[in-house]
């Protein structure tokens, strides 16, 4: 578009087919994929002028040989829009999601996708699929990995960090790109933690809970959105007009651009509501603009804007005037995200490849992603002071993970490069002085069907073809002759992800039977687990004397655990998610609604409800509970004082003050976490809801007052039958206010807040 023309203008001159054409959306291919791709021919669509946007590039060279055709070959010179994954970071790699919401830092979040964001505009991406902001609380779910965990005011949070980390002020500057929140919504509500399955919740948890952060993610300014694969309630989301022209744009104002998943419209189809046309006008009418992969509204929008839609069987009836007008809609959408994005301005201001060489993986950056790999860690269990690790200390670090760049990066980080990754040993011998030894002790896995499909986006698994008995006896001589020993086990990367739902939710069987004979080593053992998703650790508890969650830490991940085993750097993290003591309690998440039953009786058999569960398993919190994580050093609460004590009608919120100090031997941080419970509502309410956190860092023997602000509105929730009649009520009368450093370990006050 020449300078000064308007997109009116532009709009005036296109035909009906090129408009569709901006609607249409491919894959350059350049990286691995999740789906069949429908088509291939980029030129040929580029100069039909069929094209609006391409993902999946892999270099700034390829970004600009693109544009070129685009703008130079097309009848309106309209700029493609090039996007990408960026999920946790772009060429460095970031841990996971659902770590780096581990973190409760939410500067540090943002700080990540600043980064990501300027190495990926660098490379002339000007939208991310990203922040992924699916509330999950089934650990089957393999896309757990991705998200920011169980609690909607936490994942909320992470929401407005990464849209503001992405987007920065001016979503024209040459580090900036459009965030893409993703997915709309309820797809982490899967049902049986399958991949795709549908969901069936209540309006008030779906809007309360599942929408909550996308809520938070639009007002923080979010340009685009992507819809589910899955149904919610019976429609699929891509084609569920209540939520997305209805809630999303109406209730909620969100003016962006709404992007298919990958074939997202395509699959329509086999949900069962209709033929390609009608999933298509489906699609366009729901308020989907573009469609990814599919071709359907390339295939069928010209014909159905021509004559319309009539499909009694499915009770479909769209005249041609209003797929026109939708068409219309949605291409001004695309047009105008073009221009918010500075592409009207200059096409190739982004293809910097100076600019881009300079900032991949720019030292800053690997500093960041150290530090950010830290900051994840969860410290569960640390019996004896067993961590930090002795300096001097002989080290037996033992697993295939330990010494594995493979894996490091964690689930799609579809840009980084493995061999960028540091491993555990590497940052272990730079870090810890003293002895440093490492033996494999075991395959990841020892099936070979399994392992076949971990490598499905290339050798991560890499079986060992010893024998179980020789490698355990290596790792044996090798324990025994150490003064410590840190085993390295857990998932592959691709255990978790997309399309990665586990049955199971162990550690796999080999590497347990190497913790099992490396806990009768007579040593202390160290036990660091990474991987994508909570897992079951009870057993793995019992034997080893210290539990480190690292998750996947990403390109510096091996330096940052290092950090946190020598006491280089404190572990950060706090659990976003309840682990589980047994696969058969998920899902799970702290705020479980309040029942009638179990209750205390005289059977003990009625206690829990679970017959086979141990009573000192909480049966609604799980082994290690949302928000735990030790440090290394030890804190103290003092009970909750509230401001004013007798809150009336006449106040808006009150004060939540907790003292909170340091009474271990060394400088640390921990994160205060504040929740509130209803006890008489008028409908069944969370037992508990997180309300507010804060990360304080203190010296030894420091004591500080945390204050937080609670306001009237903050206790209000969502009634209704329907997602059109959903009110937001308060009840007055009780609350009790709780503060701790974890959902389950509480001190707590109740107040009367009087109407
Ligand atoms: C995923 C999306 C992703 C898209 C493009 C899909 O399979 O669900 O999260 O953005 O592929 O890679």
């Amino acid at each position: 578009m020449a300078q000064g023309t308007s997109i009116d203008d532009l709009m005036a001159r296109m035909t009906l087919a090129e408009k569709i054409g901006q609607l249409n959306l491919l894959s350059a291919g350049e990286g691995p994929e999740t789906g069949s791709p429908r088509s291939r021919d980029i030129r040929a669509r580029l100069a039909e002028g069929r094209l609006g946007a391409l993902f999946g590039t892999k270099s700034v060279r390829s970004v600009r040989a693109w544009q070129e055709l685009a703008v130079a070959g097309s009848r309106h010179g309209i700029p493609l829009l090039f996007a990408e994954d960026v999920i946790h970071g772009h060429r460095t790699i970031f841990p996971l999601p659902i770590a780096l919401a581990s973190s409760w830092d939410m500067a540090l979040v943002e700080a990540t996708a600043r980064v990501a964001a300027a190495e990926a505009a660098a490379e002339g991406i000007r939208q991310v699929y990203a922040p992924m902001v699916d509330i999950a609380r089934d650990a089957r779910w393999g896309r757990i990995a991705e998200s920011p965990g169980e609690d909607p005011f936490l994942a909320a949070r992470y929401a407005e960090a990464m849209v503001r980390g992405l987007q920065g002020a001016d979503l024209r500057a040459p580090d900036a790109v459009a965030a893409c929140l993703k997915h709309f919504v309820a797809y982490g509500a899967a049902a049986g933690g399958r991949d795709y399955d549908n969901a069936s919740l209540a309006p008030a948890e779906l809007i309360g809970v599942y929408a909550e952060p996308f809520r938070a993610g639009v007002a923080a300014g979010a340009a685009s959105v992507m819809a589910a694969f899955n149904a919610v309630n019976g429609q699929p989301m891509h084609a569920h007009r209540k939520l997305i022209d209805g809630w999303l744009r109406g209730t909620c104002g969100f003016e962006g651009l709404v992007v298919a998943d990958y074939t997202g419209i395509h699959e329509l189809m086999a949900h069962g509501i209709g033929d390609r046309e009608t999933v298509a006008a489906l699609a366009l009418v729901a308020g989907v603009d573009i469609d990814m992969m599919g071709e359907d509204y390339l295939a069928c929008l010209d014909r159905i804007a021509a004559e319309g839609l009539v499909r009694p069987d499915v009770g479909i009836e769209i005249d041609p005037a209003q797929v026109v007008e939708a068409i219309d809609r949605s291409c001004r959408r695309v047009l105008e995200m073009k221009e918010r994005v500075g592409l009207f301005d200059d096409p190739f201001r982004y293809c910097d490849e100076a600019r881009a060489a300079r900032l991949t993986l720019a030292p800053a950056h690997r500093d960041l992603a150290r530090r950010a790999a830290a900051a994840c860690c969860v410290l569960l269990k640390n019996a004896g002071g067993v961590l930090p690790l002795a300096p001097g200390a002989r080290v037996a670090l033992i697993g295939r993970l330990a010494d594995d760049r493979a894996n490091m990066l964690g689930t799609w980080a579809v840009s980084g490069d493995p061999a960028e990754a540091a491993t555990i040993l590497e940052g272990l011998r730079e870090t810890h002085d003293g002895e440093v030894r490492h033996a494999v002790g075991a395959n990841l896995v020892d099936d070979p069907e399994i392992a076949a499909r971990l490598d499905v986006f290339g050798p991560i698994v890499r079986l060992d073809p010893r024998q179980e008995r020789e490698m355990t006896a290596e790792a044996l001589a090798l324990a025994t002759d150490s003064d410590v020993v840190v085993l390295v086990a857990g998932e592959a990367k691709e255990h978790s992800g997309e399309s990665a739902s586990r049955t199971e939710l162990d550690i796999p069987a080999p590497q347990r039977r190497l913790l099992e004979a490396l806990a009768g080593a007579g040593k202390p053992v160290v036990l660091v687990v990474l991987a994508g998703r909570p897992l079951v650790l009870a057993r793995e508890a019992g034997l080893a004397d210290a539990l480190v969650l690292g998750w996947f830490g990403g390109t510096e991940g091996g330096r940052g655990l290092a950090d946190v085993l020598t006491g280089r750097a404190e572990p950060g993290g706090r659990l976003a998610v309840s682990l589980p003591a047994r696969t058969g309690q998920v899902p799970l998440h702290h705020g479980a609604e309040t029942t009638g039953r179990p209750w205390t009786g005289r059977f003990e058999k009625f206690r829990t409800g679970y017959l086979d569960l141990p009573d000192d398993v909480p049966p609604a919190g799980g082994l290690y509970p949302f928000g735990f994580g030790l440090g290394y050093t030890d804190f103290e609460l003092d009970a909750p004082r509230v401001t004013p004590t007798r809150p009336t009608g006449g106040d808006r919120y009150v004060t939540v003050t907790v003292a909170v100090r340091n009474t271990g031997a060394q400088r640390g941080a921990t994160v205060v976490q504040l929740y509130v419970t209803d006890p008489v509502a008028r409908c069944v309410r969370p037992s508990r809801e997180l309300k507010g956190f804060e990360r304080v860092t203190l010296d030894p023997g420091e004591a500080r007052e945390v204050a937080f602000t609670l306001g009237r509105e903050d206790l209000a929730y969502l009634v209704g039958e329907t997602i059109g009649t959903l009110e937001r009520v308060w009840d007055p009368g009780t609350f009790v206010i709780h503060v701790g450093l974890n959902a389950r370990d509480l001190r707590s006050v109740e107040i009367a807040w009087t109407p």
